[in-house]
């Protein structure tokens, strides 16, 4: 196979970044450790897809294996990763056993990189899945079983479609377990419109769509007053977090909950995403309702939380962590497309050489929606219309 350029992280670029800054994560420039590199990539076989990519979206995910600031993920998978674990792709060929798709197809390619028993993700491909190679490249060769086709009807430009791969599986998976454990509590009967709650992301919004969509009522509570305007343009309210100062003290949380408590007729929060944790948690574990769930995800903040066991159980309120959907629920999940998920996409599609970028203003938090990098200059017919 011919080489491709594809970005990696190298465990020694970490190393040297974080020696240059002393240290200090608040200055650690992720644009200097993500690098355009030239890769060779795989000899398809029988059963794989070769793809040239032609957006990918910008995941979270990647800021934490540059920073190497929840485990040293690239350190761990031997020194260096080709990261990118979301994105849409043309089939340039497939190998003769694959039927799901052909040469021309544009397919989306989802993250759960080694499913269990049940279909949950053991690994995450281009995470934490040994020997997986990510889709921040020209091309890629995956297996038939990773790739889905693009709903290119569904209402979504490219670059909405482009955001959704990795973040719409995980924000219905978040958003079926969270309903389906409050309803073992409190049937339909009881109590049929809940009040749902998330912070800011592109997570936490999918979810919020997910609840608005089914008749709830749901509130957004960010510090990005764009983000919240997107979403309040859905029908979803928007609560300024940088009002009760991003939860830095107690006293901001308690703000908070009477603030909630107002919103909600003194109720609460029945459904509480929290992709963030840190000073989130305290905030969302303060306004949960009486038999209220709090899921996530995530945690971008901190990894450890920490709650009163006696609160909990005597409001019998449920914790649940997720990680990411099974493949059916991928199949579910896209479905949705344009009709109950409309992303929020950051002003500027970054070009594929600006994807250090990206990373960067995503970690500094400056942007506006989901980023987007354009990966392929020329377009295929098939998308050329969803391209502005
Ligand atoms: N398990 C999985 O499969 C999975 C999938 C996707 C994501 N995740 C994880 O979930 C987390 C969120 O991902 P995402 O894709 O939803 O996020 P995202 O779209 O990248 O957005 C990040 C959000 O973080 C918030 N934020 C940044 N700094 C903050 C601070 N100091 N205090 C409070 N909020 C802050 C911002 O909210 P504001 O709007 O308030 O500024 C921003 O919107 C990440 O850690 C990611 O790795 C896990």
């Amino acid at each position: 196979m011919p080489k491709t350029r594809a970005y990696s992280i190298s465990a020694e670029d970490i190393a040297s970044e974080k020696e240059r800054v002393g240290g200090d994560l608040d200055r650690f420039d992720v644009a200097r450790v993500i690098k355009l590199d030239d890769l060779e990539l795989p000899e398809p076989g029988p059963r794989d897809v070769h793809l040239k990519i032609l957006a990918a979206s910008g995941e979270h995910n990647v800021d934490h294996a540059a920073l190497a600031d929840t485990i040293n993920i690239t350190e761990s998978r031997g020194g260096k990763i080709y990261p990118g674990n979301s994105a849409v792709g043309e089939v340039l060929a497939v190998g003769g056993e694959v039927t799901k798709v052909a040469a021309g197809d544009v397919v989306l390619i989802h993250c759960n990189g080694e499913p269990d028993e049940f279909g949950y993700p053991k690994r995450i491909w281009a995470y934490d899945m040994p020997d997986s190679i990510g889709w921040y490249a020209e091309e890629a060769v995956v297996g038939d079983w990773q790739v889905v086709k693009a709903p290119l009807d569904c209402g979504l430009n490219l670059w909405e479609i482009a955001a959704l791969p990795l973040r719409a599986p995980t924000a219905y998976h978040l958003w079926r377990r969270a309903l389906g454990i409050y309803r073992v509590k409190v049937s339909r009967e009881q109590k049929a419109v809940l009040n749902v709650l998330s912070f800011g992301g592109g997570v936490g919004e999918l979810f919020l769509m997910l609840a608005r969509a089914e008749g709830h009522d749901a509130w957004f509570c960010s510090g990005s007053p764009e983000r919240r305007a997107a979403l309040e343009q859905q029908g979803i309210a928007g609560i300024d977090q940088k009002q009760f100062n991003r939860f830095a003290s107690k006293d901001d949380v308690k703000a908070f909950s009477k603030e909630v408590k107002k919103l909600t007729g003194g109720e609460g929060m029945h459904l509480v995403c929290d992709m963030l944790r840190g000073p989130v948690w305290p905030a969302g574990f303060a306004v949960a309702s009486r038999q209220g769930v709090n899921v996530s995800a995530g945690w971008q903040l901190s990894q450890v939380i920490e709650y009163n066991s006696t609160i909990a159980s005597v409001k019998q309120v449920t914790l649940d962590h997720t990680h990411y959907e099974t493949l059916v629920g991928v199949d579910a999940a896209t479905e949705l497309y344009g009709k109950v998920f409309k992303p929020t996409v950051h002003r500027e599609i970054y070009a594929f050489e600006d994807l250090p970028r990206a990373f960067e203003e995503m970690h500094q938090n400056v942007q506006t929606g989901i980023p987007i990098v354009r990966v392929a200059k020329d377009m295929p017919d098939a998308v050329s219309a969803l391209v502005s």
